[in-house]
């Protein structure tokens, strides 16, 4: 049996707006989900079927909002993470810059259509970002950082940040993202383009410790000497190497996007790492977002680690 999509409630969209959020789920459904960025929208499917009713209630849905993209975009969600593209225009004034800039809770981001699968901002991880910020580390490690998202948000709340990623165009899309927030990223701030698994004993031998961590690995990628990360297998030890680096009472984050891992998963490699650190934790569930129907989203859980 079909199962209609979920679209976003009015006063949701509203209240998001109200925090200065303009980057959220549309709809989710089966085959496909709607996501606005900004003025732009990506719907992203499995089907052009899925693609073709997303755009049509799309179009019915738009006064509920009061909202008229500029652009749509297409991404197909591919079987195989070898057959992903970038996105295509659907709908709007073509030639225009690829690049647009989104606001979450008033910090802002840019983001690329033209730079591949992933335009440059993982929405579901809002929460996880207003739980940093509020948190204020004064050091902070994040680990797969991507365009350092939760970076920008550690340093708008004080932080010295430390952001590694294989990609060094992402960090240097991460810098960007510093500087779009008024923020140096010389001043404080390190862009290490490596391989985390390397980059964690490294700053453990160093002595560096740190007082919130974000570990959000990719289910699968090959590092510059061709060796594989694969989530199920190496979660374990990424954890284990993260808590070398971890003071006293820091928090952790621990999310994965794997179809197979739950949050039990996390919670199971985070016990295991931490009695066989001598050290003990407490976790905290991630908030739920308000755009995403429960089950959806990445698979997060908190730790504080003692
Ligand atoms: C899922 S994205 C992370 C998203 C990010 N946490 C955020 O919320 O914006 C995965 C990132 O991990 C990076 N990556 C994959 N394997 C890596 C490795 N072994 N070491 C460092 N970075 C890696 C990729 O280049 C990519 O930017």
């Amino acid at each position: 049996m079909a199962v209609a999509p979920e679209w976003i409630l009015p006063q949701v969209w509203s209240a998001l707006m109200a925090e200065g959020t303009n980057a959220h789920r549309l709809a989710t459904g089966r085959e496909m989900w709607v996501e606005r960025f900004g003025e732009d929208v990506l719907i992203s499917y499995q089907t052009e079927r899925a693609r073709d009713s997303a755009l049509e209630e799309l179009d019915r849905r738009c006064g509920d909002y009061d909202f008229h993209p500029q652009r749509i975009f297409g991404k197909y969600l591919p079987q195989h993470a070898s057959e992903r593209g970038a996105p295509s225009l659907l709908r709007g004034a073509d030639g225009g810059p690829m690049e647009t800039e989104v606001q979450e809770a008033n910090v802002k981001y840019g983001l690329d259509f033209a730079a591949g699968y992933s335009a440059g901002l993982f929405i579901d991880q809002r929460t996880n970002r207003a739980r940093l910020a509020a948190l204020k580390p004064k050091r902070f490690l994040n680990t797969f950082a991507y365009t350092c998202s939760f970076s920008v948000v550690a340093a708008r709340a004080g932080a010295e940040t430390v952001s590694v990623d294989l990609s060094r165009r992402s960090l240097t899309r991460g810098e960007e993202n510093f500087q779009r927030n008024g923020l140096d990223p010389k001043q404080g701030h390190r862009f290490i383009a490596d391989d985390v698994l390397g980059v964690l004993p490294r700053l453990a031998r160093r002595g560096d410790q740190f007082d919130a961590i974000v570990l959000d690995p990719p289910t699968f990628s090959r590092n510059q000497e061709g060796m594989a990360f694969q989530v199920q297998r190496d979660f374990d030890r990424l954890v284990a190497l993260a808590l070398e680096v971890a003071a006293p009472g820091a928090n952790l984050l621990l999310s994965v996007n794997h179809s197979a891992m739950r949050v039990a998963d996390l919670e199971l490699a985070a016990r295991t790492a931490l009695r066989l650190a001598g050290r003990s934790g407490r976790f905290i569930q991630a908030l739920p977002l308000p755009d995403f129907p429960p089950g959806h989203g990445a698979k997060t859980v908190w730790v504080e680690v003692r």
